[in-house]
């Protein structure tokens, strides 16, 4: 990869890299919609990369190149963009650099950006973009930002910039993944232990529904703020010290949406505990009781991902569920080695016969996170 990423460079930009950088996507495990609640995640990062050559410039001017869209995004420095006159992945940049700007002297750069990472599949593809954009910068400039300091802001560029008021859990996993395991976070103090996945002859299934639903940002805003506004019912900061009875106290819709976060944390601790047991028929279970969860109590799925959840229980998976911020994009299950095969093609035909929609199957490992090359 570093040769092909130093060729593009010197293609694109008629000389040498300073830096390559890449940043892996992250699956999660369990744990889902609890971290900007302070609750617990259990997520990876995995092998899928986007990747960065960057170089300084004597001209106060940045120059972007990505080659998948094969589309540029210029300014010069001191330039103040409309944002509503950005797209989507143009934010990303511009928000990051803003943000930088705020405490640093940017001189002028050039970037090339690379990636075969699927945008919309809720693998986090935006949190590899984005946090590994500021790590780029961090290097070549010497910034001296740590990588806690990296996700905040990366998370700063999502919420400020993007619109989305999302948790810690994704720029956490693209940032301080490790090869071969799993990380728990605990997002009310950001403290993490890591957990080794051996998953003997079972493995992980990462299944693209293909649908990513428009109204996805929206709607995960919406549950941020159904869970402020329990918050202020219930006087509290700290989500994770009410009580039975105040939670049942809670209007109808914002008690189920607490009862999704209490029952999901409880799954967090058991799907630790199931993998350190090798004790795949429990953490399946876990899996679909967390779909079910997203389902009914947080309602955050779709018909099509409820439907392959179901289409994988019935070819034989002891679990599976949605991952992600929602309303389509991956789901992750859990199956046995000797059974991929068979209910890779049932799934593929059942989910075709529905939907007229081809699945998209990725093979992943777990790796570590952002690094240079
Ligand atoms: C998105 C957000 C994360 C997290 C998940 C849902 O990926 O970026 O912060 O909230 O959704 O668990």
């Amino acid at each position: 990869m570093k040769t092909r990423l130093r060729d593009s460079f010197f293609l694109h930009y008629q000389k040498d890299a300073d830096i390559l950088v890449q940043a892996p996507c992250r699956i999660n495990i369990i744990g889902e919609h609890t971290d900007y609640n302070g609750g617990l995640v259990l997520p990876a990062a995995i092998n899928y990369h986007i990747y960065f050559a960057v170089a300084q410039t004597v001209t106060p001017v940045v120059s972007i190149y990505d080659e998948n869209k094969d589309k540029r995004f210029s300014y010069s420095l001191d330039e103040e963009l409309d944002l509503v006159g950005l797209s989507q992945w143009r934010k990303y940049y511009y928000g990051a650099i803003k943000i930088l700007q705020e405490k640093h002297e940017l001189p002028g750069f050039q970037v090339l950006k690379v990636g075969k990472a699927p945008i919309g599949a809720g693998i986090s593809s935006s949190a590899a973009l984005c946090c590994g954009f500021i790590y780029s910068l961090n290097e070549l400039f010497h910034l001296g930002l740590d990588r806690w300091t990296i996700a905040k802001l990366a998370r700063r560029v999502e919420q400020e910039y993007v619109g989305l008021q999302c948790g810690i859990m994704d720029q956490f996993a693209v940032l301080f993944g490790e090869s071969n395991k799993a990380l728990s976070l605990n997002c009310s103090d950001l403290s993490y232990a890591t957990h080794d996945i051996k998953l003997k002859d079972y493995r992980f299934m990462l299944i693209n529904s293909q649908v990513k639903h428009n109204l996805a940002d929206s709607a995960y805003n919406e549950r941020v703020e159904e869970m402020n506004e329990v918050r202020r019912l219930l006087g509290k900061p700290d989500l994770n010290a009410a009580s039975k009875e105040e939670v049942l106290g809670l209007p109808e819709v914002l008690s189920r949406r607490m009862q999704h976060h209490l029952f999901e944390n409880q799954r967090v601790k058991s799907m630790i505990a199931a993998l350190e047991d090798d004790d795949y028929f429990k953490a399946g279970n876990i899996l679909h009781a967390g779909h079910i969860s997203l389902q009914e109590y947080y309602e955050v799925t779709c018909e099509e991902t409820d439907f392959l959840v179901e289409t994988l229980l019935d070819a034989g998976a002891p679990g599976a569920r949605q991952m992600g911020g929602g309303f389509g994009g991956c789901v992750l299950a859990l199956v046995k080695e000797k059974d991929a095969a068979a209910i890779t093609e049932y799934c593929f035909k059942e989910y075709s016969n529905r939907f007229n929609l081809d699945l998209v199957f990725y093979n992943f490992e777990i790796t570590s996170g952002v690094s240079t090359l």
